[in-house]
């Protein structure tokens, strides 16, 4: 597993020691709170991907590596890269999923060259970096022209009649969840109240259209709760 350098301010100490604590339990708790259906939006995810044969493909904030794992299954010929800063979430996936080379490395800060990758995914990484814009200019520039930046991520519930439910959900079923499952209410709180003071679809795909992509595509799921980004990069950035 190579090692990297990255960023040492409070927050991202923060988002690392709370992956730290809950990586033992991450992929369960995942299943249980989205009643099973993340690993569709995994298999989208690499489907909104387009990988052809012996694609080299790059997971930023990889976690367990379960859209790496997703990605092999639908095409053995690719190779993936899955970087992440916490290195016990990697360690919690890397008995589980095999053929992945996996990298230590802050999003931010990517440790590859220019334009190498076919595509760059990513799931639920945009909402914990403390820039979105830069993680998003990071995989576009590490993504070769024409190749795919996919993002999977929650978004605020959205307003209409279901909102009110979403909330209670949100606020005290997930985090009740967390505290009975994983032991750390704290951390499925932060899930929450990130998720509802997060961007919108709309939002992010602005900020994906800045960072060098174009036709933004936004597909979401779970009553609009979770949202699946997508665009190609442009030649010149
Ligand atoms: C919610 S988990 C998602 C894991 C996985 N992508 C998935 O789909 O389940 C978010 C991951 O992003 C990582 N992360 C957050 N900020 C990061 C950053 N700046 N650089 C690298 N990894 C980061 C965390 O360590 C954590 O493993």
């Amino acid at each position: 597993m190579a090692m990297r350098d990255f960023g040492k301010d409070n927050n991202s100490g923060n988002v690392r020691k709370m992956f730290k604590s809950i990586s033992g339990r991450y992929d369960l708790l995942n299943t249980l709170i989205t009643f099973g259906r993340d690993k569709s939006w995994r298999k989208y995810v690499v489907q909104e991907a387009s990988l052809k044969q012996d694609a080299l493909i790059l997971d930023a904030g990889t976690g367990t590596g379960r859209i790496m794992q997703e990605a092999l299954l639908s095409n053995r010929s690719i190779k993936t890269f899955g970087t992440d800063f916490t290195i016990e979430m990697m360690l919690a996936g890397k008995n589980e999923v095999n053929g992945i080379s996996w990298c230590c490395a802050d999003a931010l800060n990517l440790p590859f060259p220019d334009s190498v990758f076919d595509a760059v995914t990513s799931g639920y990484l945009i909402r914990n970096v403390t820039d979105t814009r830069r993680a998003f200019m990071e995989q576009v520039r590490t993504v070769k022209p024409g190749g795919r930046v996919v993002c999977l991520e929650t978004s605020p519930p959205p307003q209409n009649i279901l909102r009110p439910f979403i909330l209670l959900y949100l606020k005290f079923i997930i985090p009740m969840l967390g505290f009975l499952f994983a032991g750390n209410k704290n951390a499925y709180q932060y899930l929450t109240s990130s998720t509802e003071r997060f961007k919108t679809p709309e939002e992010l795909s602005l900020i994906m259209r800045d960072a060098g992509l174009y036709d933004i595509r936004i597909k979401r799921f779970m009553f609009g709760t979770i949202a699946v980004l997508s665009g190609i990069r442009r030649v010149h950035l």
